[in-house]
């Protein structure tokens, strides 16, 4: 028989990455050397299933992907959304979710239903421009920062933010509020387009298999 290649995946380092092996141990995947915390190795085998993990920042886990370094990624919609890479995304994994919002002090309402020229603080760019110039027709300034958004309208950097919202407790301790909602998100898996072709009929079995379990469960 022709011997196997090995499947890549790519990790989005965190917790994505915890609840995907935990999502993937469901369905008789397992990777019992990525469990040992105390590990410096980077890519982590499965022999007997043919199949690689590596862990990576969630950002450039799509850029893995789309250059076939890896054939499958598990990743935010978020960063699906911002990394905009050519890569197929096949399946929403349930958990993970979140959204997008635009935030801000209470005050900061009145700025955007008067269409105000005003600034946003985001670590996601191109989703804030999407929405504001593509879906709300309505001009602003994007500065991107890299954490800690929501320090940016308390300082004064910004008039509102675009960022993830979990519990809202981020929000609620600094004095801010939700004031549009951008779009749902959730984790998510994103195969190479090469791959989805040369490795068809695994992937497509690995997909049915995570689908099944994923609706037991909701
Ligand atoms: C994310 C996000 C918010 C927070 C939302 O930040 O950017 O700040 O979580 O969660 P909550 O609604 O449950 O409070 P993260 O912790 O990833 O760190 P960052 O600020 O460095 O982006």
């Amino acid at each position: 028989m022709e011997e196997r290649r090995y499947l890549t995946f790519a990790l989005g380092k965190g917790r994505l990455a915890k609840k995907t092996l935990e999502l993937f141990e469901q369905i008789g995947i397992t990777c019992e050397e990525m469990k040992d915390q105390d590990t410096r190795r980077l890519i982590f085998v499965n022999e007997e299933l043919k199949l690689r993990f590596f862990l990576a920042k969630g950002p450039d886990v799509p850029t893995y992907v789309e250059y076939g370094a890896a054939d499958i990624g598990i990743v935010g919609k978020d960063t699906v959304l911002e990394e905009r890479r050519n890569i197929y995304e096949v399946l929403d994994l349930g958990f993970g979710r979140c959204r997008m919002c635009i935030c801000g002090p209470e005050s900061a309402g009145e700025l955007l239903r008067h269409h105000a020229q005003i600034r946003v603080a985001t670590k996601y760019p191109h989703i804030a421009k999407d929405y504001f110039y593509n879906r709300k027709h309505q001009t602003v300034e994007i500065i991107k920062l890299n954490g800690s958004i929501e320090l940016a309208p308390i300082v004064g950097l910004s008039e509102v933010i675009c960022d993830i919202v979990e519990t809202g407790s981020t929000l609620r301790e600094n004095g801010l509020i939700v004031l549009e909602e951008v779009c749902p998100l959730s984790a998510r898996m994103v195969v190479n387009q090469v791959s989805m072709k040369m490795e068809n009929e695994r992937i497509t079995k690995l997909i049915s298999d995570l689908k099944t379990v994923i609706k037991e469960q909701s």
